[in-house]
């Protein structure tokens, strides 16, 4: 063999040792800045949009962000449709209800204007709309045949990352199972980031979004899946989000902080699209599905004992990721879990299930946990042994 040949190949057998492979699809349009909620009707314009559907909720509403946004579409001669009927944790029956209120319509564009929940029913009505059946039809990945209509995505919450991401997540009415809807043609063809949108929101849906987005950053830059695309978004929105909720917790009204949170949260809303999730999730699923504890609180409270549970698994990983935000000691996942219960605590958050609600069967929640797909990808295999000590961490 000739040496230049061998030589090239050695470096590709080292490049395959080092890099994973990865295949991500990146389309999103990003337009980020303070007042750029007033751009809605010309980026709807883009889109070669005529008739608008805008989704929202009532506090959104509210809060002046959906007149504000009706007004830039009507200035950009654009019809427009106001579906504010969106609840917490969108179900089946929401999606219909917003199919219904907007066939005779017929728009063009949808815009989501909210946190999670009007992303999520927006993307939802987009497939029923456009595809017929029902939510559960598309549960899974890719079952749209039909082209989607183009979306506007714009968060008025850090912590999601909706807005980065090809999957809606629908309540089944009949038995509270999430359903992870994807498509690529479902994700938003532009999102709008607003500094000056998150920073009216609630207390608590502050604290409970933001340690959600964190949970994100830290579980997708470790999960089985991560790849050096992921991990870019993972590690600087880890970065982002850890400086910015300092900052937020001293000044609620700070712009620069509140910009940092929605590219943190948008950012590892990208990793997770590029390398999925893992245990906190997993086991904060049924705390939400069978005892109504917000997604992010549940998160909150899953976080801290996986950070440990891994750390013989990822010790360079968690180690990069404290070096990053200045934290330095023996264990890094000791440290990262030390630092997100800090954080917790000063929103107010609940350091124990036991606070919150009384679990009355833990072997149910166990089960469920380990159905959970997220849970798959955690670095650590979650078997029962493992979720058992997660949930006795945080009774
Ligand atoms: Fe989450």
């Amino acid at each position: 063999m000739n040496s230049s040949i061998a030589s090239a190949l050695s470096k590709s057998q080292a490049w395959k040792l080092n890099l994973e492979a990865f295949d991500v699809h990146q389309s999103i349009r990003l337009v980020f800045g303070p007042g750029s909620l007033s751009r809605v009707g010309e980026l709807a314009r883009d889109l070669s949009g005529r008739r608008v559907l805008l989704v929202s909720d009532p506090g959104v509403a509210k809060a002046g962000y959906v007149a504000e946004a009706h007004r830039s579409l009507k200035q950009e001669g654009l019809d427009v449709f106001d579906f504010t009927d969106v609840h917490e944790n969108p179900t089946d029956e929401d999606v219909n209800r917003g199919v219904g209120a907007v066939k005779n319509f017929a728009p063009d564009v949808i815009v989501a204007l909210g946190g999670g929940s009007a992303m999520d029913c927006a993307k939802g009505i987009n497939f029923v709309l456009t595809n017929g059946g029902n939510m559960e039809d598309f549960w899974g990945f890719g079952k749209a045949d039909q082209p989607l209509l183009p979306s506007i995505g714009i968060p008025t919450t850090a912590g999601t990352g909706s807005d980065g991401q090809s999957y809606a997540l629908i309540s089944r009415t009949s038995d509270h199972k999430k359903m992870a809807c994807g498509d690529f043609k479902v994700r938003f063809k532009t999102v709008i980031l607003d500094p000056d949108l998150p920073r009216t929101g609630p207390a608590d849906v502050i604290a409970a979004s933001g340690l959600d987005a964190i949970a994100h950053a830290l579980e997708s830059y470790v999960s089985t899946r991560a790849n050096p695309l992921s991990r870019m978004y993972a590690s600087h929105a880890w970065r982002l989000l850890n400086g910015g909720v300092d900052r937020i917790l001293v000044d609620k009204q700070d712009i620069d902080a509140w910009g940092e949170m929605l590219l943190g949260a948008h950012f590892a809303g990208c990793a997770i699209e590029a390398s999925m999730l893992g245990a906190a999730h997993a086991c904060a699923n049924p705390l939400t599905a069978r005892y109504n504890v917000s997604h992010g609180v549940a998160v909150s409270l899953t976080l801290p004992a996986v950070l440990r549970a891994n750390e013989g698994s990822v010790a360079d990983r968690y180690q990069k990721l404290a070096r990053d935000v200045g934290l330095s000691g023996e264990s890094a996942g000791s440290l990262l879990s030390r630092r997100v219960a800090e954080i917790k605590q000063r929103f107010g958050l609940p350091a124990k299930l036991g606070e919150l609600v009384q679990v009355n069967d833990w072997s149910e929640l166990i089960d469920d946990a380990l159905s959970q797909w997220t849970g798959t990808f955690n670095p650590r295999p979650l078997d029962r042994e493992l979720v058992t000590q997660l949930y006795e961490e945080i009774a």
